[in-house]
């Protein structure tokens, strides 16, 4: 096992009603930005509960911040929070809402531009706390560091380290007005955040292996059932607490992590607009079969306990866990073909120009470079 130092200060505040307790989290002295998507929390009371509870602080509000969070739109944000004097940000949403309010947060107190924070790849000055409500089972931003935001001139997509918020509201009602593609692509992200911490090694930490197969299990468990009730408190509660816990650091102790499918995904987002989730459902298949040879251990420890797969050699175990992977991402209604969004050899190049280019070395033995991006997305033609 790997050494580690893990602290994880945010504040969880998780369950039906919970929005009316950010009046007592939040000191009335604050003056504090609330940030929002394109208006979504104003169809399921979310809006309502966040105004009814902060009625007696000093607000404002900043809407529009888009999936995939551009600079374009957080500039806007940044410049209205210093001209408003903000010290504290509420974002009121998913992922993308959050991740933009980390690089407002980050960047009010500077005078760098946003993208050039973006860029520097994480903050080592005190930024403002910010805090959430979450509306999306998915990315687990709610509970990390992490930001990914995006650069529409540029067409570039990185994420940087920022800090954790100080707490997040979880009420699974929030999640009950989500369309299937946004509860496919959240429960796509939250398996495959598990995976790229889990599909490495064997061995190493065994304790972390059975929690994240303990959330993947979850999930094989959960997501069916979701599809016919998507109203279900209690399985949307599962759903969202197996997000966060996917990426808030504990099945990361000690272990190798891989996020080569993340970082090829996030490609495949800017140069064609494919949802997060989607892009990783094209992706991870190929990364499994491309580098079977080094994961191939680990595969069939998935495979035999989160599908059951126990008889066959080795190479039909593995052959097995991945079409049930894929599969499973399907039975979600996504595809998970490149030919069938009509990516083709044009953007295979790009990307393997791109990653020439920015000379990366993905994977947790470092060996995904252009080349080996290159063979995972011919897989997935
Ligand atoms: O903008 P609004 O109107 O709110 O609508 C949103 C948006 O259109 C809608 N939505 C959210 N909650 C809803 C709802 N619609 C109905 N009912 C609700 N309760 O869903 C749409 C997508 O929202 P978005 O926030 O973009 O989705 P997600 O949470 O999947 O976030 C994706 C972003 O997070 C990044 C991704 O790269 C992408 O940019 N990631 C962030 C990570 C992190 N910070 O740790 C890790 C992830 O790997 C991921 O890369
Ligand atoms: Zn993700």
């Amino acid at each position: 096992m790997n050494n580690f130092i893990f602290q994880n200060p945010t504040k969880l505040i998780f369950g039906k009603g919970m929005i009316a307790r950010i009046a007592e989290e939040i000191p009335i002295e604050k003056r504090i930005m609330i940030t929002f998507g394109g208006g979504s929390v104003k169809k399921n009371g979310v809006y309502e509960q966040v105004k009814d509870a902060l009625k007696n602080h000093n607000t404002i509000e900043f809407w529009g911040i888009e999936p995939n969070p551009s600079v374009e739109t957080l500039r806007k944000a940044i410049d209205l929070g210093k001209k408003e004097k903000i010290d504290f940000l509420l974002a009121v949403g998913g992922g993308s809402v959050i991740d933009g309010t980390k690089l407002i947060a980050s960047a009010i107190p500077q005078d760098t531009d946003a993208w050039d924070i973006v860029l520097k790849g994480s903050v080592d000055w005190e930024i403002l706390p910010l805090a959430t409500v979450l509306t999306l089972p998915a990315t687990g931003s709610e509970m990390n560091r992490g930001a990914v935001i995006s650069n529409s001139t540029t067409r570039e997509k990185f994420s940087f380290a920022s800090n954790c918020p100080v707490f997040s509201v979880l009420d699974p009602e929030t999640t009950f007005t989500l369309p299937k593609n946004q509860i496919a692509n959240g429960i796509i992200d939250t398996f495959v955040h598990v995976m790229e911490q889990y599909l490495t090694f064997t061995d190493i930490n065994p304790l972390t292996d059975r929690w994240a197969e303990g959330i993947l299990q979850t999930l094989t468990d959960i997501a069916p059932k979701i599809y016919e009730n998507p109203r279900n408190y209690d399985l949307m509660a599962n759903f969202m607490l197996s997000a966060t816990m996917a990426l808030n650091g504990f099945i990361a102790f000690g272990v190798p992590q891989d996020w080569a499918t993340h970082m090829i995904g996030h490609e495949l987002t800017v140069l064609h607009g494919l949802s997060h989730g989607h892009t990783l459902a094209i992706v991870l298949p190929g990364t499994m079969r491309i580098l079977s040879e080094s994961k191939g251990d680990k595969i069939v420890q998935y495979g035999e306990r989160v599908w059951h797969i126990d008889t066959g050699t080795k190479e039909e175990r593995i052959d097995a866990a991945i079409r049930k992977t894929e599969d499973f991402f399907r039975s979600l209604g996504v595809s998970t073909r490149l030919s069938e969004e009509r990516i083709g050899e044009p953007t295979i190049a790009e990307i393997e120009r791109r990653f020439t280019e920015r000379r990366v070395a993905f994977g947790e033995n470092g060996n995904v470079d252009a080349t080996i991006a290159r063979r995972i997305l011919e897989d997935r033609m």
